[in-house]
């Protein structure tokens, strides 16, 4: 069995490296990092978007024009172009995958690379006080797969509690019993022990966790025993606990949509067709009824039309900048930047919801993990092995509730970095941090160190995505406002956050190696160290995004507060749908990658009853 994996792996990597694999993947990835060094990340869309001509050529007519061959695109496509007679057209602005983005543990290197949209957040006032101009980077897959091409490959769905919110805010169908089929459809589990009940075993999905472990990463799983947590699988029966983490990962490879849903079929079916580098522009709408798209491909504008749904995959960011940009949104703010109001829908951009995550906990402990090669860890990877089959090298989280155990709702989440991913090497400057922080992190040291983010789960802070301009070829405005709310529930669940953290020191399994905390907190100096307030302040500096936008166009029962109705159906609109991650009424106690997929599951078949005769 080990054997016949070997050989697969092994032919994967002669398909694409010839005979002498590893040396070369060794010089094509050497010569990635130094592109990612030098890479300018875009500050805006001019290149994607321009074009000299006035007039557009006809590209073709299709029952379905999907926007975005992200997570929910992927699996849109994959599932409508089941019906032969169905012609489907996706279109992505993005480029292809390479053997780069393949490596789950390279997955933040993205981040510097074309293949993100290259946004910032606007400056803040409660957060990102440590980052340039206040301003946090806020990454989002320009590729084919989306998102979940550069993201950590976290597979986790939340807890059945957020989906029973869903049903509470006005959206009968979505409760976690209705759902939990569509989460299993799409997902092969690959994993050794799991709640049977809870995992699907035939979809295209898979979901394993890798090995061989870390041994420092490994005291952060015995020190969260010892604290009374129990060891789960945080996609079954009790999210609460503590476990290696289960990705997205089939054999070595990142399995992000992309290769899930769309790679299977991309040659296959004579009835879809996917364009890359493809940006669209425009919805092409007739008394609000939607006829189709224009799209600029290398310079030239082209237009699509569909004569049954065009439908908006293209992310919490891009969808709410297409829509207000079409004249679909707050009325009063599209009049100010002279935008002609076709649907006023207010929500249209509101709700922002992520989570934030504490990105400056570190603890020195006195083992050294072993400093492999490069070449060491491909030929590990080649045969799927850590430490680059880890997504983003991360290797363990805990969702903890520090209120009421019994119940299912996770306040905090923490990850742990292994080894030599501890310290983001490379990644100082594209987090946009001030010089004093980056300062700290050279201190850090990532064959010792233990990471430990520190991830709020139900914010109550929201903020929003708003035009600057009235043209596509500016970036939209993204103010994430976290730790804005007025009674400091968030900041306050976050600090208990870290105090969890800090007492992990206290355990057998973190003193036996000798783990202690040597963070420093810069601009927080002339607090007094351990207190609330010093730690109120830190959070205010050192937080980021776990990279989770949501809910700006969310499902709801109204049109004053909602975007689209429970089958993804913009309100006051023909013919338009949106499916992604902005519709989602709100965030999930988990990432969001399973419950995009499950989303785009659902309303396939919602679609496909629509419009077909089953
Ligand atoms: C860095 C990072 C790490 C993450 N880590 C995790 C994780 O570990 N686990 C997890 O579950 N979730 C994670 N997430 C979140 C998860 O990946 C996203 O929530 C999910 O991919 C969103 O799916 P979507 O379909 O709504 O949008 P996306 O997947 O972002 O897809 C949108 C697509 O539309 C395209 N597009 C946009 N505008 C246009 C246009 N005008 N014309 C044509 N195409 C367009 C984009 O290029 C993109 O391909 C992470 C996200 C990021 C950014
Ligand atoms: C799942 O992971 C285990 C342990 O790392 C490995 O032995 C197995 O081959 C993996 N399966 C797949 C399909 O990747
Ligand atoms: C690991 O080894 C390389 C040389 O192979 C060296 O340059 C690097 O500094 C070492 N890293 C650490 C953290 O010791
Ligand atoms: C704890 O949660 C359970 C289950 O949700 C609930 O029945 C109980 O009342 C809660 N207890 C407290 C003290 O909040
Ligand atoms: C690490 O520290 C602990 C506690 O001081 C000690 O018991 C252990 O022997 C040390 N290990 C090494 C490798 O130095």
């Amino acid at each position: 069995m080990y054997l016949v994996r070997k050989l697969i792996i092994f032919c994967y990597l002669i398909n694409s490296f010839g005979a002498n694999n590893v040396q070369e993947f060794v010089k094509y990835v050497t010569n990635e990092f130094k592109q990612i060094k030098i890479y300018q990340v875009s500050k805006n869309n001019e290149q994607l978007f321009s074009t000299c001509d006035a007039q557009f050529r006809y590209y073709g007519h299709f029952d379905f024009v999907i926007v975005g061959a992200g997570s929910a695109g992927a699996v849109l496509s994959n599932r409508l172009s089941e019906i032969k007679e169905w012609k489907i057209l996706l279109l992505e602005a993005g480029g292809d995958l390479t053997k780069f983005s393949d490596v789950p543990a390279f997955s933040d290197y993205l981040q510097q690379t074309d293949m993100n949209w290259g946004y910032l957040t606007s400056s803040q006032k409660t957060c990102c006080q440590g980052m340039e101009n206040n301003q946090c980077v806020y990454p989002q897959g320009k590729v084919i797969g989306g998102s979940s091409t550069l993201n950590s490959a976290i597979y986790s769905r939340g807890s059945p509690d957020d989906y029973a919110e869903w049903v509470n805010q006005g959206n009968p169908g979505w409760s976690f019993e209705e759902v939990l089929p569509y989460f299993k459809k799409s997902e092969f589990v690959a994993l050794k022990n799991y709640d049977r009940p809870y995992h699907g075993t035939s979809g295209v999905l898979y979901v394993n966790q890798t090995s061989p472990p870390s041994v420092i990463a490994e005291a952060f799983l015995n020190a969260n025993l010892e604290k009374g947590l129990s060891e789960v699988d945080y996609n079954g029966k009790k999210q609460l606990g503590v476990s290696r983490i289960q990705f997205n990962i089939k054999n070595n490879l990142h399995q992000n949509s992309a290769h899930a849903f769309l790679n299977p079929i991309r040659s296959t079916r004579k009835n879809f067709k996917l364009i890359l580098n493809a940006a669209v522009n425009q919805l092409l709408i007739n008394k609000n009824k939607v006829k189709g798209v224009t799209f600029v491909k290398d310079g030239v504008l082209y237009k699509a039309t569909a004569s049954k749904e065009v439908i908006l995959s293209a992310g919490s960011i891009n969808t709410p900048q297409l829509l207000l940009l079409s004249g679909i949104g707050p009325a009063n703010e599209l009049k100010k930047l002279r935008i002609p109001v076709l649907n006023n829908l207010p929500a249209v951009g509101k709700h922002l919801q992520d989570h934030p995550i504490f990105v400056n906990m570190y603890f020195r402990t006195n083992v050294t993990a072993p400093n492999h090669t490069l070449q060491d860890n491909l030929e590990r990877y080649s045969q799927g092995m850590t430490p680059l089959t880890n997504g983003a090298g991360l290797e363990h989280l805990a969702f903890l509730n520090f209120k009421n155990e019994t119940n299912h709702k996770a306040e905090i989440e923490l990850i742990t970095f292994a080894p030599p991913f501890s310290v983001p090497e490379d990644l100082k400057a594209a987090q946009n941090f001030k010089k004093r922080f980056r300062k700290i992190y050279e201190k850090y040291n990532t064959m010792t160190d233990i990471s430990i983010i520190i991830s709020l789960m139900k914010p109550k802070s929201e903020g929003a995505v708003t035009l600057r301009t009235n043209s596509i070829l500016d970036f939209p405005s993204i103010n994430i406002n976290y730790f804005s709310d007025l009674n400091n529930e968030d900041i306050e669940t976050m600090y208990q956050g870290i105090k969890y953290a800090l007492s992990l020191e206290q355990t057998a399994a973190f003193k036996k190696i000798g783990a202690h905390y040597i963070g420093e907190q810069p601009g927080c100096e002339n607090l007094k160290s351990n207190d609330r307030e010093y730690w109120y302040c830190a959070l205010r500096h050192m937080t980021s995004t776990e990279y989770h936008p949501s809910s700006t166009t969310k499902m709801g029962p109204t049109p004053t507060d909602s975007v689209v109705d429970r089958n993804g159906l913009v309100y006051n609109m023909r013919n338009l749908r949106v499916v992604g991650a902005s519709i989602v009424p709100t965030i999930t106690r988990g990432h969001l990658f399973a419950t995009v997929c499950m989303i785009a599951e659902k309303i396939s078949d919602v679609i496909k009853k629509t419009h077909h005769k089953m």
